[in-house]
């Protein structure tokens, strides 16, 4: 039976992706804040979860709890960071910037080398994060959240050369998403918003095949080609 973590499982797209990835006879270590949330999905399925309540702000404890929720389950194949957290921020408020980078950078540094160093000692693994589609540009209505993306799959890449350089079978996949519907998509101007069982099946597919960087769902790709070539000069004034 293999085994996987997912990092930030109580809701959205991670929770999918624990459902999924049972579904498909793995065995899931699930993590979050809410306890409850965990034991509901706990519930489910008793013989195929093991839960472990942290905040992946709090660094010291998340790697005490990591390994911890490692020994449980006889060891890691698969570990998926879904943790993460935005918010609209038209007025700079620094406490929302602050929890943002706290979470997106710290808390996602901490996971991703922990899991890293543990792949290069046992000399295999695979690490998936979801950043997002948002990675791909700033944000006037969310800076620190698209900021935060970047910092994700430039951070990716980093380890993606890293674990080429070792020449052992670790892989690393950058998930993109664009919209998708979970607690954290809020607001106006959304479009083409995936189901999370859509999107969950879709990074399923990616994560089989190691794809390196994947834009789910697939016509996200297009957004991706847009954004890119999109000049300055008009992006700015979007
Ligand atoms: N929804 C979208 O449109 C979309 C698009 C592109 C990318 N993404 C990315 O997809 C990932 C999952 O988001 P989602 O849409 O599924 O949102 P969600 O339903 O709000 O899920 C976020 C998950 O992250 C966990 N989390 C947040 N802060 C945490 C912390 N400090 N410590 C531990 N766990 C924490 C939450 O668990 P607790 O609250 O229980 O801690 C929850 O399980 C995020 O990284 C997000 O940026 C989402």
């Amino acid at each position: 039976m293999k085994k996987a973590i997912v990092i930030g499982a109580t809701s959205g797209i991670g929770k999918g992706l624990a459902k999924l990835l049972v579904d498909n006879d793995y065995k899931v270590g699930i993590t979050g804040r809410r306890t409850e949330l965990l034991e509901a999905l706990k519930s489910e399925n008793p013989n195929s979860y093991i839960t472990k309540t942290f905040d992946v702000t709090d660094t010291n404890i998340a790697t005490k709890k990591l390994e911890e929720l490692t020994t449980e389950l006889g060891g890691i194949d698969l570990l998926i960071i879904s943790a993460g957290t935005g918010e609209i921020n038209d007025n700079l408020d620094f406490e929302i910037e602050k929890r943002t980078i706290d979470t997106n950078v710290i808390g996602f540094t901490c996971i991703a080398d922990w899991t890293f160093n543990y792949f290069e000692k046992q000399k295999s693994g695979h690490l998936v994060a979801i950043s997002s589609i948002a990675a791909l540009r700033g944000s006037r209505q969310a800076p620190s959240y698209n900021a935060t993306k970047a910092y994700q799959a430039n951070y990716l890449e980093g380890l993606r050369q890293k674990a080429t350089k070792l020449n052992e079978e670790i892989f690393i996949t950058d998930i993109r998403p664009g919209f998708v519907d979970t607690d954290m998509a809020k607001g106006e101007g959304m479009f083409w918003v995936m189901s999370v069982e859509k999107t969950v099946q879709q990074i399923f597919g990616a994560i089989k095949k190691k794809r390196k960087v994947a834009y789910v769902t697939k016509r996200w790709g297009l957004i991706a080609i847009l954004l890119k070539r999109l000049p300055k000069m008009i992006y700015d004034r979007m």
